[in-house]
């Protein structure tokens, strides 16, 4: 739907009024009302690598979700204040793993006599205090486009990784990217007694996997992948890596939103794509490729948007732009100085992985 004329004419002024003060970061998944106030647009990983990229910028406008706005205070200095412009815009996935959980977790391991071998991979979409608790235990954030890179390294500094908080995402790089066996994975449930794993199953474990999944994705299905099949008869099937195992299997390709980007942007025309990831980010890729003679579908009709990030709306985007204009700092994200410390370290992993 098209945006209200005022409120863009409000965002508008307010964000010229602010000028160099402000600099907005949108996630793919953002709408087209908030996506095209954006100073920049990406995927997690590219916007954590960005937000420290204006540092004469007092405000850091982050549209998108509450980890990220996390992350985005982690990694810039402590001048410059972050701004999530709708505080409910979380991520179910990052609070399926608690801190008080994953400690406990950690308890499990050492139970189990493996903690010391065990190297903590956590998803980007994961609270700054699971980020900490990996830095503090040597280990390394990942975002969808570098979980690859993040095992690599993980298992060049010990022989298990314990994954948090998506199991798919995990276990889809594991076996898909680096040829282990489903067996190798064994899934550890933070609503069970020992996770519901005897210590002989930790041991024998490459991969300890947090049973964590994005809402979203989770629901598309192998189903939905063979009706379009059926429907379109050469259509390359792409989809996010959050995606479950046997979804992924089935597709042709899989990658992060900017991958599935770069992907569309190389393709013929006359090529047709059926898209599994969210509806805003699908349906500006329809609208931007369809003139291109390119043929874009919706991986599945009955899933739709990410309701957190759909939380960041134009008129919440406005309100926080004149707030800030106006000299009210608003909706601040400030992650402790404990916290950021040991998070930095896991995120600053990341950043220098290979
Ligand atoms: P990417 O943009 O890194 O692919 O992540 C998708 C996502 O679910 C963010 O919440
Ligand atoms: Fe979280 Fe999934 Fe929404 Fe991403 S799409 S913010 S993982 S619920």
């Amino acid at each position: 739907s098209p945006s209200d004329p005022d409120l863009v004419e409000r965002a508008r002024a307010a964000k010229e009024k602010l000028g160099d003060k402000v600099f907005v970061l949108g996630h793919h998944y953002q709408r087209d009302e908030v996506i095209q106030f954006a100073d920049v647009t990406g995927d997690s990983f590219k916007l954590a690598r960005d937000a420290a990229a204006r540092p004469e910028a007092e405000y850091i406008v982050f549209c998108g979700v509450h980890f990220m706005a996390e992350s985005a205070d982690i990694l810039t200095g402590d001048d410059q204040k972050v701004v999530l412009p709708d505080l409910a815009a979380g991520c179910s996935m990052a609070d399926m793993a608690t801190a008080e959980q994953v400690a406990e977790c950690w308890d499990v391991l050492t139970e189990a006599g493996i903690a010391e071998q065990v190297i903590p991979v956590s998803y980007m979409n994961s609270s700054a205090d699971i980020k900490a608790f990996t830095g503090k235990h040597g280990g390394t954030i990942c975002t969808s486009s570098n979980a690859k890179r993040a095992l690599e390294w993980a298992f060049e500094q010990g022989d298990k990784v314990l994954f948090l908080p998506d199991q798919h995402l995990g276990r889809n790089t594991a076996v898909r990217d680096m040829g282990m066996s489903l067996e190798d994975c064994v899934v550890y449930n933070p609503h069970r007694p020992n996770g519901g794993l005897t210590a002989e199953q930790l041991r024998d474990a490459k991969m300890i996997l947090w049973r964590g999944h994005c809402s979203v994705h989770g629901r598309f299905s192998l189903e939905s992948v063979e009706d379009v099949r059926a429907r379109i008869p050469g259509v390359n099937v792409l989809v996010h890596p959050e995606c479950k195992h046997e979804v992924v299997a089935a597709a042709d390709y899989v990658g992060s939103t900017e991958h599935i980007i770069k992907t569309l942007e190389a393709a013929p025309a006359g090529s047709k794509w059926a898209i599994g990831t969210e509806l805003n980010l699908v349906r500006r890729l329809a609208n931007r490729f369809t003139p291109e003679g390119k043929e874009i579908v919706f991986l599945d009709k009955t899933v739709c948007f990410c309701s957190t990030m759909n939380r960041i709306d134009l008129p919440h985007l406005v309100w926080a732009l004149e707030s800030l204009a106006e000299g009210n700092l608003v909706n601040r994200i400030e992650v402790d100085r404990e916290t950021e410390q040991f998070a930095k370290l896991a995120l600053e992993r990341m950043l220098a992985l290979p």
